[in-house]
């Protein structure tokens, strides 16, 4: 049976335009919270095939969404590449030994060895392939190299990037061997994500938009085409999905081989329309926080599908949903993406 949004991937034609949200899986379901609290925290039920399965599927149910992503976490490479990860409550991730000298750099896992201590995710993959309604796509992912890299080097979320940008500034060579480093573990997690069973890969550069203009591609966007070349050779049935968060400046001198390419929030669609919809197909980009107003969700939505008319789009937000939107306006969105697009 023909995957809907695998097809929308591929510009093939569709009843409708299909939509999934990112970060779908989580805190606004009363039901993931029950979840995680059965795990104990968020690391244990990353570990738990089970139940990660179980919280992967919960939104296909709940909220009606075309496509069920992965439940992981970006942060789980460097953790198997020897970093100790913890989630502290209210602050997020920590990695309390970062990385300063290039002997800490040398210290890490690397390759197919780092991959391939991951098997957790891949059997998540596995029982969801059982588990999965067989029109519904399944999407792994990964974190860009950069994105990874900023939490390995920072030890925690940062908001002005002041050590990894040191680093990019005034020891470059540092930098492009830890992305190297992270860009060759993810290669092999990608593509042992798809030989689980992954139908889809999105890549997220959550934090493209630290990098000035001029050198993301240096920086980052040339790791990830790296990464999605390689699949795309290896791999050319399955859709590759990039998701540089926050980057209009670079829109122009988007180039490699993917599939789709996922447009935040802040960048106006009929802009990315204009310079690459010919290209690839696009995917996004609803402000998350219209989900607070169902009627300021119905007037996006209109609006999204105004300008791309059902062609060579997927209906996502431009960034993750928020832990405190109720569940029914999620519901909502869905659904009057289905309506609006409806041929
Ligand atoms: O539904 C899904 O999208 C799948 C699961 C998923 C999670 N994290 C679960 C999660 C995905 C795709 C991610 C990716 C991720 N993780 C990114 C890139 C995506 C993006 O939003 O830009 C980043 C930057 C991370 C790192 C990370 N993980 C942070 C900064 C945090 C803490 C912030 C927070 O919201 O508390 C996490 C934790 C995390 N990852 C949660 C979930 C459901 C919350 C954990 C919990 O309390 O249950």
């Amino acid at each position: 049976m023909s995957k809907i949004f695998v097809d929308a991937c591929f510009r093939k034609p569709t009843p409708y335009t299909p939509v999934w949200m990112m970060r779908q899986a989580g805190r606004y379901l009363p039901e993931y919270m029950k979840v995680r609290a059965q795990a104990g925290n968020f690391l244990n039920l990353c570990h738990n095939p089970k139940l990660a399965c179980e919280v992967t599927i919960q939104p296909l149910d709940i909220v009606g969404v075309d496509a069920a992503i992965l439940f992981s976490d970006i942060l789980v490479v460097p953790n198997e590449m020897g970093m100790h990860l913890d989630f502290i409550k209210g602050e997020g991730p920590i990695f309390k030994d970062p990385i300063v000298t290039e002997a800490d750099v040398d210290a890490l896992i690397g390759g197919e060895e780092a991959a391939s201590k991951l098997t957790y995710v891949y059997e998540t993959i596995k029982l969801l392939k059982e588990q999965l309604p067989q029109d519904k796509a399944l999407i792994g992912f990964t974190g860009a190299p950069w994105t990874l890299a900023t939490y390995m080097i920072e030890g925690q979320g940062t908001k002005t990037y002041n050590i990894c940008k040191k680093m990019m500034y005034s020891n470059p060579q540092l930098l492009h061997k830890i992305l190297k480093k992270v860009t060759e573990v993810v290669k092999f997690y990608m593509e042992k994500q798809i030989q689980a069973g992954a139908d889809v890969v999105q890549i997220f550069d959550s934090w493209a938009a630290a990098i000035e203009p001029g050198m993301y591609d240096e920086f980052s966007w040339k790791y990830m085409v790296e990464i999605a070349e390689y699949l795309k050779e290896k791999y050319p049935h399955i859709p590759v999905i990039m998701f540089p968060k926050g980057i209009p400046a670079f829109l122009d001198k988007v180039y490699g081989n993917f599939d789709v390419f996922g447009v935040d929030w802040g960048t106006p669609l009929s802009l990315a329309k204009e310079k690459l919809g010919s290209k690839y197909v696009l995917q996004g980009n609803m402000e998350p926080c219209r989900l607070y107003s169902k009627d300021a969700t119905t007037k996006c939505v209109e609006g999204i599908q105004n300008i791309m008319q059902g062609e060579g789009h997927i209906f996502n937000l431009g960034h993750g949903i928020l832990p405190d939107v109720p569940v029914e306006n999620a519901i909502h969105f869905v659904s009057e993406c289905k309506r609006v697009s409806k041929k």
